[in-house]
């Protein structure tokens, strides 16, 4: 689905920009294509009534040399045009009012010595409003405007959103607005245009939430992406602040990658550039700066890690989350100038599962039960996770129990005191839970 949005307002950086913005990261999450023209960029004469239009029955057949055919033919060409308009005097801005003059003439042929075809007939139009005073006084007139513009074009008319500028005594977005311009983007989505959508299990959800924030963009990596569901839902459900200039889908086999390309197409979902290669091999540094690894083991994830082809993290956010070799995982990266800055848990299940966020820099030595449990203090399935690992610990000593092996004997010592500062680390949890 393809919709256009025609910008009425002078300013780039005013309120209806602003309300623009949710509405079309929602129409971009909902698969839909988008072109928004800034109509003060555009020259668009007013309408000289000279009636010419009205002798050409198969065009636009309009005497004036501007911009208005270029922009009459990307409203032809979507399905949904949104005029999105700033109140001036009761009505829309001037350019704006100089193209729907001359559309509603040179798009309906109705008005000459022989009727002819109504250019935009069965298009849907729907408008984004601000404005001063409380909408029934002042976007009424436009709203009816609009209505009668739509029965005479042979248009649909699709609703019209207002919110109002309170002034310079208040910030003009709020939580409310956006989420206001986020149901009215879903309400021009009928259901058969909507993709599919992606769920995520607790265990992705907690990789995707520690996804942070960037007001400059995101460029993102999903390493091993399989089915991405990672991207795709991270493209669905966008976040203020956490807007994604690139997303990279990379896997190392070819099946995964087709399926992670199936998720995308039904979820009708766009903007996604899926990488076949190992790791990182593929990606350029500039490329990213924040990289997924989840689902695999520690091991596999610190071969990534030294094989990316570049060396400076300095602007990169990683979000590991790994299966296994959690102690080997954290032992590599506190050696090789990573520093481990937050850990969560998830649950499935019966399955405890962390997440870890790095960045390059020094950290405090992990003592070694914290290179097993982590440091995720504050989580509240910290109690759960260190039994997990106390009852797995636990059992490893039991095996080794009967051993004479030197070697045996040596891991078993340390495994001791790894069991010892676990048990520490419950005391001080239980301690602080109190
Ligand atoms: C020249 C001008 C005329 C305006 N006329 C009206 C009006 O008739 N009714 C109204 O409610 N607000 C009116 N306003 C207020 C704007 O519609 C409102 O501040 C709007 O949010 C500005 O949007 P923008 O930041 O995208 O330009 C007017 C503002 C200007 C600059």
């Amino acid at each position: 689905m393809k919709l256009t949005i025609l910008m009425g307002s002078p300013r780039k950086n005013g309120n209806t920009a602003a309300l623009l913005e949710p509405f079309l990261q929602e129409c971009a999450a909902l698969g839909a294509e988008t072109e928004t023209i800034w109509l003060y960029d555009r020259s668009i004469a007013p309408c000289l009534g000279c009636m010419t239009c009205q002798d050409c029955l198969d065009g636009l057949g309009c005497v004036q040399k501007d911009d208005f055919p270029t922009v009459f033919q990307a409203m032809a060409d979507s399905d949904v045009i949104v005029l999105a308009t700033p109140i001036y005097a009761f009505f829309c801005t001037a350019p704006m009012k100089a193209l729907l003059d001359r559309a509603i003439y040179a798009g309906t042929k109705n008005y000459g010595r022989q009727k002819g075809p109504r250019l935009l007939a069965g298009k849907r139009l729907a408008s984004i409003v601000t404005c001063g005073y409380p909408k029934e006084k002042a976007a009424d007139l436009w709203e009816d405007a609009l209505k009668r513009f739509c029965k005479h074009g042979g248009l649909y008319a699709a609703g019209v959103l207002c919110c109002r500028d309170m002034g310079r005594q208040a910030p003009f977005m709020d939580e409310e607005k956006e989420q206001a311009a986020r149901n009215f983007a879903r309400t021009l989505f009928p259901p058969e245009t909507r993709g599919k959508q992606v769920h995520l299990s607790p265990r992705l959800r907690m990789a995707a939430d520690m996804i942070p924030t960037d007001s400059n963009g995101i460029s993102l990596v999903d390493v091993g992406t399989d089915h991405a569901y990672l991207p795709v839902w991270l493209l669905q459900n966008p976040q203020k602040d956490r807007k994604f200039v690139h997303v990279i889908a990379a896997d190392l086999r070819e099946g995964p990658l087709n399926r992670a390309i199936q998720t995308a197409q039904e979820a009708k979902c766009s903007g996604i550039d899926f990488r076949l290669c190992d790791g990182l091999s593929a990606v350029d540094t500039k490329e990213a700066n924040v990289i997924v690894i989840a689902g695999m083991g520690g091991e596999t994830i610190v071969h990534i890690l030294k094989d990316a082809p570049w060396r400076d993290w300095t602007d990169k956010t990683l979000i590991l989350q790994p299966m296994s070799s959690m102690p080997e995982l954290r032992g590599w990266l506190q050696e090789n100038g990573f520093r481990i800055e937050e850990e969560r848990l998830a649950q499935e299940g019966e399955t405890l599962y962390t997440a870890f966020l790095v960045r390059a820099g020094e950290m405090d030595p992990l003592r070694p039960a914290e290179l097993w449990a982590g440091q995720n203090r504050n989580v509240p399935l910290r109690g759960a996770w260190l039994n997990q690992w106390l009852a797995r610990i636990g059992r490893a000593l039991e095996g080794m129990a009967q051993s004479q092996d030197s070697g045996i004997h040596t891991r078993r010592q340390f495994l001791t005191s790894v069991y010892g500062g676990l048990t520490e680390m419950k005391e001080e949890w239980e301690q602080w839970q109190k």
